[in-house]
């Protein structure tokens, strides 16, 4: 049984039939594309058969290492990676975890915090100033084992665990996750002797959170792994059975949003209405923008939280460019029980809502912002699940992986490729002489000294405040 619904009755307004059915043939095609292996990046299909082919030994290891770390009464759990390397873990663990629990109500398990997925100095020096007062461990996660970000933030971080804990004991707290033969950390992890954990050849970062990747911090942070897995699995069970186009929720999605773009629509907003899918969203966005944005194609993938954004986006969304439509990540139950108060003296006028429950009180904040953007120009699809739990996690990221195939396919690009993420690295490594690089050195400096941003080069020594 799966547990998500996809409803698409408002965007049939905004679409024309004959649309509609070009749309439905190609995503058939797309579907046999993906199911047969047989399209552009086949080799970077090995997330199709995850869930099913997961080794329950390495679950059962991943489960082991995070009831270690427990009694050794780590605080907290550094993960360094960026991209796919750690959006997926931090969605699920947000997703699931306490709204505080920095504050420390994560009922004993690590905090688990993240690094490497930017270059701010600050961002740093902090880290470094909160892991002098803890008990910590980390792992860092790269399959190519040579992205500047990790790869920089791994190397402050070992020499400041190495300092703490003297090295053999940094040994016991580094986890290394990578491709099984290659890259600069596989040979740092080879050297030191980290335990060590492998990214699959065949399954790229954004669609890893079911490997080593997302499963050992979501398992740290205290969150049942096997349960994910078996819902992502219930969902490919599913999704693989049933190639139907009313019945299988994946191509529902994946018709109604291509339709939808096909139409003139080429921002979709990924809609939620609680705070902790905030990296789902997150997540979804680096998914798809990674996934489908190539050869001057694909839908640009944006995200809000209402209702806080209702009052800032909302009106953009309302009554700005009609370039966008919606789909809501409706989650419709809730794990703890809030009523309104009533108040005998209703100064604040609130006692038509006494004695609901607050997810009543979104659930119609939703419903009216649904018909409200749709009056107002804005297609919706909505995405419901019954509750968040590892479960039904499962579902949502499978069932999103593969749409995210199926849609890339519908397009004419490959999902799982992504050359333009080279671009702005090849100017920095050579605006900071990375060896090999003098000649594109020389050339970039020339190019921006006479583009008038002479000003933005940090020259050896140059002090900027
Ligand atoms: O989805 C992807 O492939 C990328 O976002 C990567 O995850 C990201 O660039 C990090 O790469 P790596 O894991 O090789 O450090």
């Amino acid at each position: 049984m799966i547990h998500v619904n996809v409803e698409v009755g408002n965007t049939r307004q905004f679409v024309g039939a004959d649309v509609v059915e070009q749309v439905k043939a190609d995503v058939l095609s797309a579907f046999d594309t993906t199911v047969a292996r047989s399209g552009r990046g086949n080799d970077f299909l090995g997330w199709i058969d995850l869930p099913k082919d997961i080794d329950p030994a390495l679950v059962k290891e991943m489960q082991t290492v995070a009831a270690q770390l427990k009694q050794r009464k780590v605080e907290v759990f550094v993960v360094i990676g960026i991209g796919g390397s750690y959006l997926g873990a931090r969605a699920v663990i947000e997703a699931l975890g306490h709204s505080f629990a920095p504050y420390g109500l994560g009922e004993g398990y690590p905090v688990v915090i993240y690094a490497g997925h930017n270059l701010d100095e600050d961002y740093v020096a902090q880290l470094l100033e909160l892991l002098d007062h803890k008990n910590y461990a980390m792992a860092v996660i790269s399959k190519s084992g040579t992205t500047t970000e990790p790869a920089i933030a791994f190397r402050l971080l070992k020499k400041h665990c190495e300092a703490k804990y003297g090295k053999a004991d940094a040994k016991t707290r580094i986890f290394a996750i990578t491709d099984r033969a290659k890259g600069a950390l596989k040979g740092v992890a080879d050297m030191e002797g980290y335990p060590q954990y492998v990214i699959p050849d065949d399954v790229g970062g954004r669609y890893s959170v079911l490997t080593p990747v997302g499963l050992l911090p979501i398992a740290v942070a205290g969150f049942d792994i096997a349960a994910m897995i078996e819902g992502a699995n219930a969902m490919r069970d599913y999704v693989l059975a049933n190639r139907n186009l009313e019945e299988n929720p994946v191509l529902r999605y994946v018709v109604a949003r291509n339709s939808l773009y096909r139409t003139g629509k080429k921002v979709e907003i990924l809609v939620n209405y609680r705070p902790t899918l905030v990296y789902f969203t997150e997540w979804w966005k680096q998914l798809y923008g990674e996934s489908e944005g190539k050869e001057n194609r694909g839908i640009f993938p944006a995200g809000v939280t209402f209702t806080s954004d209702l009052h800032s986006m909302g009106q953009y969304i309302q009554e700005g460019e009609r370039q966008v439509f919606e789909t809501v990540l409706s989650v419709e139950g809730s794990a703890r029980s809030v009523v309104v108060p009533n108040d005998e003296q209703n100064a604040d006028g609130l006692n038509f809502l006494a004695g609901k429950h607050y997810k009543d009180i979104n659930a119609m904040a939703e419903l009216g912002t649904i018909l409200a953007h749709v009056d107002g120009g804005v297609p919706n699809i909505r995405i419901s699940v019954p509750q968040i739990n590892e479960r039904i996690l499962g579902e949502l990221i499978y069932f999103f992986e593969f749409a995210c195939a199926v849609s890339g396919y519908t397009l004419g690009v490959n999902p799982f490729d992504q050359p333009g993420v080279e671009a702005y690295k090849k100017n920095m490594f050579a605006l900071l002489n990375k060896p090999g690089y003098e000649a594109q050195s020389a050339a970039i400096r020339e190019r921006v000294k006479n583009s008038g941003n002479a000003n933005a080069l940090r020259e050896d020594g140059a002090e900027r405040k």
